[in-house]
C-alpha cells in the first residue's frame, strides 16, 4: 500500500472579490499520455507545462521502471523512449498512489507484452474497478494472475503472448477503458477496433497520431464512432506544450462567478471539445464567461477565460454532456447551489465510480453545509440559494467528508469562498493529486483559505 500523510483540515471563508489572471497547471489527461506515449517512443520527446501532480509523477516513475529514461531540465521533462513494442518488465510493484488514469491506460500499454507487471495504489485506487479494462484485455489474451475481490488492486497481469487484435464496442462511455484497448493495440499485430457510441475525450487518438501511429477514425451519421488503430507501427518522440487543465481552471471559475464581485483571468486553458461541458453550462446558467484569444496549439484548441461574477439561474443539464464535463459534476453542484431555482443533473452513473462515490459524496457535503438537494441513482438536483445565505458551518458536523477525492475537496472550499459561514473539509492533501497549486493559486486572487489551526500535518 502506498504511505500517507495526516490529513490536513482546511477551511474556506467568505471572500471579497476575487480579481487577477492566473495560469493553472498542465492539462491532466494531456500530461499521463505525454509520458506514456514518449516513454514507448524512439528518440526523444521534449514536454514543457506538464502537471507535476502525484498522479502524473507515478505515470513517470511506472514508465522509467518499464525502461524510458525520464528527466527534468530546467523547465522541460525529457523522455528517451525505448521503441514500440520494446518495454521492459518492472522489477517490483508500479504505485499507481490515487491515479485511474495512469494505472489503466498502464494496464492497456502492458497488455500485450509477455510479462508480469503488478499494480497497487492508495485505499481510493483499490476499491475502484478494473475489470472494465481488463475485460476486454482478456479477449486480446491478457491473463490476471492475482487480484483482490472483483478486479481490484493489488493485481499482477501477465499480458498476451501473442495479442490478437479486437474489436470492442466500449460499454460505458469511458475515455480510460477506450485508451486501455487501443494502448494494448500498439503492440499488437493486425487492426484493432474501438467502436465508441458515446464520444468521450479524445486526447488518446488525437496525440497517437501525432506520434506517427496509423490510427483513422470514423464518425457515423448515429455519431457513433470507430476508431482503428494498426498495430506494430513506428511511434516518434514529438515536441509538446501541455494546455491548462479545462478540469482545475473549473475550480477558480466557478469561484469567481460566486463571488461577489469577481473578476478573474485564466490562461491558456484547453478547449478541446470534448472536455468543455462546464464552461456551455454555466454559459447558460447566465455566467459571464468570455473566451478571449481562442487559438490553436499542437493540435489542441486553448483560450484565456475571463470570469466575472454572475446571478446564476438553474438549468436542466442534458445528460449525453456527462462525458464533455464528467469531472466537474461536483463544482457545477456548488454553482448550483447558488442559483435561482433548481438545477437537475442526470446520466452521472459514472460518478459512482470516480475517485469517490462523487454523487454520493457531493450530496453529503452538500447537506451538511445547508443546501437543499436530492441524491438519485444516477441524478442530482439541487435547489438553490442565491447570496448563500445559512450555508457553511462549524464543528465536525458540517466537516465535507473527502474521501481521498482531489475534486470533493477543492469544490467544497470553493463554496466555503460565498457561503454565509465557513466551509471546513477534512482533508486538503489530496489535491496535489491533481493541482498541487490550487491553494497558493486561490489565495493570489483574494480567496481565505487556511489550514485549520492546530491540525497541521
Ligand atoms: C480520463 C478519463 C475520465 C476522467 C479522468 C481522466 C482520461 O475517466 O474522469 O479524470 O484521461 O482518460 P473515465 O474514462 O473513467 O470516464
Amino acid at each position: 500500500m502506498t504511505h500517507h500523510t495526516a490529513p490536513r483540515p482546511t477551511t474556506a471563508r467568505f471572500s471579497q472579490a476575487l480579481r487577477g489572471a492566473v495560469k493553472v497547471p498542465g492539462d491532466k489527461s494531456i500530461s499521463h499520455r505525454s509520458l506514456m506515449f514518449g516513454g514507448l517512443a524512439a528518440g526523444q520527446t521534449r514536454v514543457t507545462g506538464l502537471l507535476e501532480g502525484e498522479d502524473v509523477i507515478r505515470t513517470a516513475a511506472a514508465m522509467r521502471a518499464m525502461g524510458a529514461l525520464v528527466e527534468k531540465t530546467g523547465s522541460e521533462w525529457i523522455i528517451q523512449g525505448v521503441g514500440n513494442g520494446c518495454l521492459l518488465e518492472a522489477a517490483g510493484p508500479m504505485d499507481f498512489g490515487n491515479a485511474g488514469t495512469g494505472v489503466r491506460l498502464t494496464m492497456g500499454l502492458v497488455g500485450s507484452y509477455d510479462m508480469a507487471s503488478t499494480f497497487i495504489g492508495d485505499a481510493s485506487l483499490s476499491k475502484r474497478p478494473m475489470g472494465r479494462v481488463l475485460d476486454p484485455l482478456r479477449q486480446m489474451g491478457t491473463q490476471v494472475l492475482e487480484a483482490a475481490s472483483g478486479d481490484r488492486l493489488p493485481l499482477t497481469m501477465r499480458g498476451a503472448a501473442r495479442p490478437a487484435p479486437i474489436t470492442y464496442r466500449v460499454p460505458v462511455a469511458s475515455a480510460q477503458v477506450k485508451s486501455a484497448v487501443l494502448l494494448a493495440g500498439l503492440n499488437t499485430p493486425g487492426i484493432t477496433t474501438v467502436i465508441e457510441p458515446v464520444m468521450t475525450r479524445d486526447h488518446t487518438e488525437r496525440m497517437l497520431k501525432g506520434f506517427g501511429a496509423q490510427l483513422d477514425v470514423e464518425t457515423g451519421p448515429d455519431g457513433v464512432r470507430h476508431i482503428r488503430l494498426e498495430g506494430r507501427g513506428k511511434l516518434t518522440g514529438q515536441t509538446i506544450a501541455v494546455p491548462g487543465d479545462p478540469s482545475s481552471a473549473a475550480f477558480p471559475i466557478v469561484a469567481a462567478l460566486i463571488v461577489p464581485g469577481s473578476d478573474v483571468t485564466i490562461e491558456n486553458v484547453l478547449m478541446n471539445p470534448t472536455r468543455t461541458g462546464l464552461i456551455i453550462t454555466l454559459q447558460e446558467m447566465g455566467g459571464a464567461i468570455e473566451l478571449i484569444n481562442p487559438r490553436s496549439a499542437g493540435g489542441e484548441d486553448v483560450a484565456d477565460i475571463r470570469v466575472r461574477h454572475s446571478d446564476l439561474k438553474g438549468v436542466a443539464v442534458p445528460p449525453e454532456r456527462a462525458p464533455s464535463m464528467i469531472d466537474e459534476y461536483p463544482v457545477l453542484a456548488v454553482a448550483a447551489a447558488f442559483a435561482e431555482g433548481e438545477t437537475v443533473m442526470d446520466g452521472l452513473e459514472e460518478l459512482r465510480v470516480k475517485e469517490s462515490d462523487r454523487l454520493a459524496a457531493v450530496a453529503r457535503g452538500l447537506e451538511a453545509n445547508g443546501v437543499d438537494c436530492t441524491e438519485g441513482e444516477a441524478s442530482l438536483t439541487v435547489r438553490g440559494r442565491p447570496g448563500g445565505k445559512g450555508y457553511g458551518g462549524t464543528g465536525a458536523a458540517t466537516a465535507v467528508e473527502t474521501h481521498l477525492d482531489h475534486r470533493i475537496a477543492m469544490a467544497f472550499l470553493v463554496m466555503g469562498l460565498a457561503a454565509e459561514k465557513p466551509v471546513t473539509v477534512d482533508d486538503s492533501g489530496v489535491i496535489a493529486t491533481s493541482f498541487p497549486e490550487f491553494q497558493g493559486l486561490m489565495t493570489g486572487l483574494g480567496a481565505l483559505i487556511e489550514a485549520v489551526e492546530g491540525a497541521e500535518a
